[in-house]
């Protein structure tokens, strides 16, 4: 039997209530499609750096290296100062893993309510694929004369073309494989104004997508991006973006497929180790209540199955969600389920196990 090595790091907050609901369909789907899966908690998070000090402790990077996949549940805390973890631990594995794509499905399940006004599962089903190593993320920048009245803070953002081009091939190649019959991907930029940053990646752009005649190619701003995702979301197949507007607009992309419960993404290094997390956060008021919605959890389980090459056990998951959603979850918002954050694990993990 194939057994597949997972490092998994449930993290802070409701990270490992939600990893644990995520496991648990895992499971089911190995016991189905006949596949093992041979798991290794890491505690890594808030809590052991109030204990210990350690962020990330030593020697890690290279044990998770040894992987095949990491199945992450949320970093961040709120008794410890915004950024400490989120750069020491989510950017830092991200960017010494090389994980240089950041895939972030928008696809509006039937059941699911949408804020977008006459919208539908036919409208709203598109990806972002947003760089994930570059952009205003690198730490690249400093103080002068902090703290003096004339302090200066600068954070600047690096685009290489190497880091440009791998992800927008990434975009073309992962929309030529894609379900859709739109075919084509859009460039989100803002060439408008960072006129050396976007040049480059308007530059790549163009010459990649000669390698892809059959692909259909777009341009937007990314402040028009956000306005045609609520006016037209039907539009997009594709978008490809840098890290920042990426990390922006996939948020407004969770809010139309029916909130973080239900947000999952990948962190990828096709020639390494990769990262799947629900995109939501470490949501510390709902820790420990089992009300939060595990959905984005499972949904990144479904991803890292796909990754691994089970798309079946893949598929089946997808099913097992959509019928979970559409005939037994009142609502997807935290405590509005009409059941526990357990019983949604049980409930998916079931059908999954019945083969719907
Ligand atoms: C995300 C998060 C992270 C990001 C934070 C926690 C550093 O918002 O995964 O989108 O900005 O990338
Ligand atoms: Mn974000």
């Amino acid at each position: 039997m194939k057994t597949y090595k997972i490092a998994v790091i449930g993290g802070d907050g409701t990270g490992p209530e939600v990893v644990a609901e995520g496991l648990k369909v895992l499971r089911a789907a190995g016991e189905k499609f006949g596949f093992g899966l041979d798991l290794k908690p890491f505690d890594i998070g808030g809590e052991r750096y109030l204990k210990t000090g350690e962020v990330l402790p030593e020697g890690t990077v290279d044990e998770l290296k040894k992987f095949q996949a990491i199945f992450l549940g949320a970093i961040g805390h709120p008794g410890v100062k915004p950024g400490i973890l989120e750069k020491g631990i989510l950017l830092r594995l991200r960017f010494e893993l090389d994980q240089y794509i950041n895939l972030r499905p928008v696809k509006l399940y039937p059941g699911v309510d949408t804020p977008l006004k006459d919208k539908g599962p036919e409208d709203i089903d598109f990806v972002v694929v947003r760089e994930n190593t570059e952009g205003l993320y690198t730490g690249s920048g400093g103080f002068l004369k902090k703290g003096t009245p004339d302090e200066v803070a600068i954070q600047t953002s690096i685009n290489t073309r190497k880091g440009a081009e791998r992800c927008i091939r990434f975009a073309f190649d992962y929309c030529k494989k894609r379900n859709s019959k739109k075919k084509k991907v859009t460039l989100c930029g803002k060439t408008n104004v960072l006129t050396f940053a976007f040049d480059l990646w308007e530059r790549t752009f163009h010459d990649v997508a000669k390698d892809y005649p059959d692909i259909a190619t777009d341009y937007a701003h990314v402040d028009a991006t956000t306005m045609w995702m609520v006016k037209n979301p039907e539009w997009f197949d594709v978008i490809v973006t840098d890290n920042m507007f990426g990390d922006i607009i996939t948020d407004l992309g969770a809010m139309i497929q029916g909130g973080m419960g239900i947000a999952a993404g990948g962190n990828l290094n096709p020639q390494g180790v990769s990262m799947f997390e629900p995109i939501g956060g470490s949501a510390p008021k709902y820790t420990g209540k089992n009300v939060i919605n595990p959905m984005a959890a499972i949904g990144a389980g479904q991803m890292m199955l796909d990754y691994l090459g089970e798309p079946a056990a893949a598929a089946a998951v997808e099913r097992a969600i959509m019928k979970a959603i559409k005939d037994d979850l009142k609502d997807m918002a935290a405590g509005k389920m009409g059941m526990g954050t357990s019983e949604v694990g049980d409930l998916v993990a079931g059908y999954v196990s019945k083969g719907i």
